[in-house]
């Protein structure tokens, strides 16, 4: 069974009960200032989620384009990938957890003909607010029990292993969905619900356990050894959050959502989903372009550590190969959406993708240029069921590669900076050899290559905890998002960010107190503020707020700001979004106060974690660039600074 036929087994399945075929949305979301990319097949069906009547009915399903591009550091073991199909089907208010359970059931034992004692369940075992999900667990009992499997509880609380049991219960961290995660982490008006995860077990004589990072601890389902593979997630999506907890939906959803790449390694039975079919094509021009074969024999899985110092030998071959296929799978599919390569928004994941796959495949000796080889690949392998490959073949081919080439340039660079670092200074430390690696993309190994050639040793340790440092700034980015809705710290990214917070205030004195912050993303070119607002902004209003700002700036205000108690924020009139995480300190809340003293009121307060200039008067002329709709009742304003 390819892929392929897997797709079209599952489409087949929900259409024949009713479903309606929906195409798969743009890796680009369309009227969703909140995050970059489609990063689950449940993003474009939000509105529907939360009430709307979609035009098709009641019944939807799909294969959407995904893209997480939060996950890029963890690519390189046997599963992870930044881009993949998931499968989707959802009831909007129509049926609910008995038919979901029973279908998910059948199509994986009857359709897809996976082994029932190899499938395990996990449900949510209820919190302060919700209750533990026994209705689910009565249908799984019953499923399973429908082919003579009797499924036994665990109650993963204990930490026990896997006490020969089928279904698993876990908290909120594991089995509650929403886009954000975990109920607190919702922001208010977020959909989400407890949710019950489908694994396939390859199987414990495999050692994969025991070979693994995770060795010492207990393995169950949702360990990260790579035994199980979660192939399925049911998400009986029901709350909305509110200010103050949750308030059930206008209709009780399903909102399924299982990866075609993890059920298509389940069939096969290989924990290496890098060997399932659509790969076949892309991997043989990799092998031939390094003149290797790639083997499944890499790291299941790598902690952090281990990943910045990456494998050696044949484990790092197929380390390299993971990257390199997964990227350049995604870069293929995001130029397609119309996604290129630059330094800003959505084209600096493109750039980071094509990057990284370059830098990896310099590791394991591909001669030549080869992305434009790689992409073709992908173009052949899913041209059936994403035409629009095809259609972009050439620009798809073009922008790889006009990106390789410009990479390798600045590779070139690279190398004269780390020469010249040996003639500035007697020892390179392990900073500098982070440094190197962030800006010109040179790889641990090659400056650890070039030091010992002057005879010397870099302090791996130093560069290791920069990586992470690194990363863990990536992930707090929420992954959707850059950090705070900046792209980096820069001066000029700062300056902008303050003129944001002029720009909210002022947007707030002429349109009215409705105005509230809807999303923000700030380059070193331009600020972007949505905002909520019924109606398109005269040219007056728009001339009226700049005038206001550049006033402030020539003020020349200070800025300062104070750590409050939520509620003493709220007293002193703060704006802002309250459940902004990187203003959040201890269980208090950071808010910036914009000119003002102990006589003068200040012009702007606003939650926010910064950083900002210490005086307006750094941030220049203020001017509007473009004001425009991104969704109903929200407006964009595009500005900068002269
Ligand atoms: N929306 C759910 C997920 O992405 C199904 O896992």
């Amino acid at each position: 069974m390819t892929t392929h036929e897997i797709r079209q087994k599952y489409l087949d399945f929900f259409v024949f009960r009713g479903h309606k075929l929906v195409p798969s949305a743009s890796l680009l979301p369309e009227n969703d200032p909140t995050t970059l990319f489609t990063g689950s097949g449940m993003q474009p069906m939000v509105p529907y989620l939360l009430g709307e009547t979609h035009p098709k009915g009641t019944r939807i399903v799909d294969a959407q384009k995904c893209f997480r591009s939060q996950d890029i550091d963890e690519v390189g073991d046997n599963r992870h990938t930044t881009f993949f199909e998931m499968l989707g089907n959802w009831s909007l208010g129509d049926y609910f957890k008995k038919e979901q359970v029973a279908w998910m059931f059948e199509f994986l034992t009857h359709e897809l003909r996976l082994d029932p004692y190899r499938l395990y369940v996990t449900v949510f075992r209820g919190n302060a607010q919700v209750p533990r999900d026994e209705e689910t667990v009565g249908y799984w009992k019953d499923a399973f029990a429908s082919v003579g499997v009797s499924a036994k509880d665990v109650d993963f609380s204990k930490r026990d292993g896997m006490q020969g049991g089928r279904i698993f219960y876990y908290d909120e961290k594991k089995n509650w969905w929403s886009r954000s995660g975990s109920p607190e982490k919702m922001p208010v008006g977020e959909p989400g619900g407890p949710d019950s995860e489908m694994f396939w077990d390859f199987g414990i004589e495999r050692g994969l356990h025991e070979k693994s990072a995770f060795a010492k601890d207990v393995c169950h389902v949702n360990c990260d050894c790579g035994r199980f593979a979660e192939i399925g997630n049911n998400v009986f999506m029901q709350y909305k959050k509110t200010a103050t907890g949750f308030e059930l939906l206008p209709k009780a959803n399903v909102d399924f959502g299982g990866g075609l790449e993890r059920l298509a390694s389940a069939v096969l039975d290989d924990p290496d989903m890098f060997l399932i079919d659509v790969f076949h094509l892309a991997r043989e021009v990799i092998e031939q372009k390094s003149n290797t074969t790639y083997s499944s024999l890499g790291h299941a899985s790598l902690g952090i550590a281990q990943r910045a110092s990456r494998p050696t030998g044949e484990a790092h071959r197929s380390y390299a190969f993971r990257v390199i296929l997964d990227h350049l799978r995604a870069a293929t599919f995001l130029v397609a959406d119309g996604v290129f390569p630059s330094n800003k928004d959505q084209g600096y994941y493109v750039r980071r993708l094509i990057r990284r796959a370059v830098r990896f495949a310099n590791t394991i000796g591909v001669q030549g240029a080869f992305c434009g080889a790689v992409a073709q690949a992908y173009v052949r392998e899913y041209t059936a069921a994403y035409p629009e490959l095809a259609e972009k073949e050439k620009t798809i081919i073009e922008e790889l590669t006009k990106e390789e080439t410009k990479f390798k340039a600045s590779l070139g660079k690279g190398l004269k900076e780390f020469e010249k670092l040996f003639t500035r200074s007697s020892a390179v430390s392990g900073v500098d050899a982070f440094n190197l690696y962030q800006s010109y993309g040179f790889p641990w190994e090659l400056t650890e290559e070039l030091a010992r050639e002057h005879g010397q040793k870099i302090d791996r340790a130093v560069f290791q905890s920069e990586f992470s440092k690194h990363q863990d700034l990536s992930r707090s980015g929420s992954g959707q998002k850059f950090a705070g809705g900046l792209a980096d710290h820069s001066d000029k990214v700062v300056r902008l960010h303050t003129a944001t917070h002029l720009l909210h205030q002022a947007l707030r004195s002429v349109l009215g107190s409705h105005v509230q912050q809807k999303g923000s993303n700030i380059t070193p070119e331009r600020l972007r503020f949505d905002f909520s607002h019924p109606q398109k902004m005269t040219d007056d209003e728009k001339q009226r707020v700049e005038a206001i700002v550049n006033e402030q700036i020539k003020k020349d205000l200070p800025v300062h700001f104070e750590i409050l108690d939520l509620d003493e924020a709220k007293r002193r009139g703060a704006i802002g979004l309250f459940e902004d995480k990187y203003a959040q300190l201890g269980g208090k809340i950071k808010v910036y106060f914009i000119g003002g003293d102990v006589s003068v009121e200040s012009f702007s307060r606003e939650v926010c974690g910064g950083p900002h200039v210490e005086k307006t008067g750094e941030l220049g002329r203020f001017k509007i660039q473009k004001e425009e709709a991104v969704a109903s009742g929200v407006r964009r304003i595009k500005a900068v600074l002269d």
